[in-house]
């Protein structure tokens, strides 16, 4: 047990809860995936079912997460298991959702502390044409080691973090940070808009065609709404695992959501008219934003101080989302198979980092080995979002809305009744039979079953 109280004294005791949420939620999920699978998929109609899915589903989930890891104060598996013996396995399909995501969300972080490295040392702003950017992009990753370099270097950083317990200093830091990220994306998204042929982009983003909607659109809009929220996966069981007994959950949770939305949508403002105006597709996929972000710093006064500025943002705001994966592993490890903590982080930063290579070549030199029609760092993105993390969200739902003891679940979200929550009812309905037969219906949809 003295184990246990030094974790939670190493990752700084009681964690600001909206702000290690919001770190977490807010990364590659919101700037560079978000885009490329909304351009993947249509754009405007992609834009509305997104919005929806993460009011209607993520938001309730996020607030069931929450409660399960506050009234346990465990790891992912620990807490199911501790609520529910039979439920365990949610817990393992987190922590195996945490290890296939870090393969590749390390290996998009290397790419962005690389593109911020080229940034200060004015070799990206040497390149004018979007397709100079693209060959670029396409020589960096492809290239054997150097990609490889820093998805090690990620992931050591991240393991220093977690190993050191410099959580406060990353809080601090992200409590600056984050608003400087709002602040960029504004000014960028201003930029864009004023680019010839801005409009069309526009358009392509908030002008909703549904005729192209297939339900394979909203599984994809669903599984990008839990990703860029970090639900179905045990992350905010384990973060509010380490809340205090007085953080309002409910307002944590849609703080959090608001926040990340909101810079899903910007991003999309900054991407989408230049992405017309200098001519890509939308539809050019993980690239996407590579090529473009280049190509919109490139027509600005002080290019290089802003794409500086910017990829270091986006180095940071991927940094605290791989703590929030790391920490699911580490955690787990440490309390289930009772590692010493940093035991516990160096085999999950071996493991991840050794996945996370192997992807990287996999975009490179091996692309031509392709597991079920796609590179592993494809695959792995595609199983985790549009399969473990709605299977966990389902799961979520079943469990809290039916299995939990209700009275657990009230006293988390109303702090053993002294506060109120209005709309109770209504979250339950959602969590009971909206989210989950909704998620049922994509699945079997998705298999072909109607
Ligand atoms: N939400 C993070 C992002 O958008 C990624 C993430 C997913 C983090 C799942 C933790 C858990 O970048």
């Amino acid at each position: 047990m003295q184990h246990h109280s030094h974790t939670r004294a190493t990752l700084g005791g009681k964690l600001s809860a909206v702000l290690v949420a919001t770190g977490s939620s807010v990364g590659l999920g919101n700037i560079w995936r978000f885009p490329y699978v909304a351009g993947d998929n249509g754009g405007g109609a992609f834009l509305v079912i997104y919005i929806l899915c993460v009011i209607l589903m993520g938001l309730p989930l996020m607030i069931a997460e929450f409660s399960v890891g506050r009234a346990s104060h465990l790891n992912a598996v620990g807490a199911y298991r501790a609520l529910d013996r039979r439920w365990s396995f949610l817990g393992y399909n987190g922590v195996l959702a945490a290890f296939l995501i870090l393969g590749f969300y390390f290996v998009v972080s290397g790419w962005t502390a690389e593109y911020m490295v080229h940034s200060v040392t004015g070799s990206l702003a040497q390149y004018t044409t979007a397709a100079e950017y693209e060959s670029v992009f396409t020589n960096f990753i492809s290239n054997p080691w150097r990609p490889i370099l820093y998805t090690v270097l990620f992931a050591l950083a991240t393991h220093f973090v977690i190993a050191l317990g410099v959580q406060k200093g990353i809080e601090r830091s992200a409590k600056m940070l984050m608003p400087l990220l709002f602040v960029v994306l504004i000014a960028l998204s201003i930029h864009s808009l004023l680019m010839p042929g801005g409009g069309e982009g526009l358009r392509f983003f908030f002008q909703p065609d549904f005729s192209k909607v297939t339900p394979s659109t909203v599984l994809v809009a669903l599984g990008q709404a839990f990703f860029s929220l970090s639900i179905g996966i045990g992350t905010m069981v384990t973060y509010a695992s380490y809340f205090k007994p007085e953080t309002n959950l409910r307002h944590t949770a849609l703080n959090v959501t608001i926040l990340d939305t909101l810079v899903a949508v910007l991003a999309g403002v900054v991407i989408f008219p230049a992405v017309f105006s200098v001519g890509i597709e939308p539809s050019s996929g993980p690239s996407l934003v590579f090529i473009t972000l280049p190509s919109i710093f490139n027509g600005m006064p002080l290019s290089m101080v802003w794409s500086t500025v910017f990829f270091l943002l986006l180095v940071v705001a991927a940094l605290t989302s791989t703590i929030s994966l790391h920490e699911v592993i580490t955690a787990y490890l440490h309390e289930e198979w009772h590692m010493s903590r940093r035991a516990a982080a160096w085999t999950t930063t071996a493991a991840t980092t050794l996945l996370g290579a192997v992807a990287s070549l996999s975009v490179g030199v091996w692309s031509g080995w392709k597991p079920f029609g796609l590179t592993l760092f494809d695959l792995l993105d595609y199983v985790t979002a549009n399969i473990l993390l709605p299977v966990g969200g389902f799961f979520t739902c079943i469990f809290v809305g039916w299995k939990l003891d209700q009275q657990v679940l009230k006293d988390q979200i109303t702090n053993n009744g002294t506060l109120k929550f209005r709309i109770y009812r209504l979250f339950i309905l959602l969590l009971r039979y909206f989210c989950p037969l909704v998620m049922l219906m994509l699945f079997l949809d998705n298999l072909g079953v109607f």
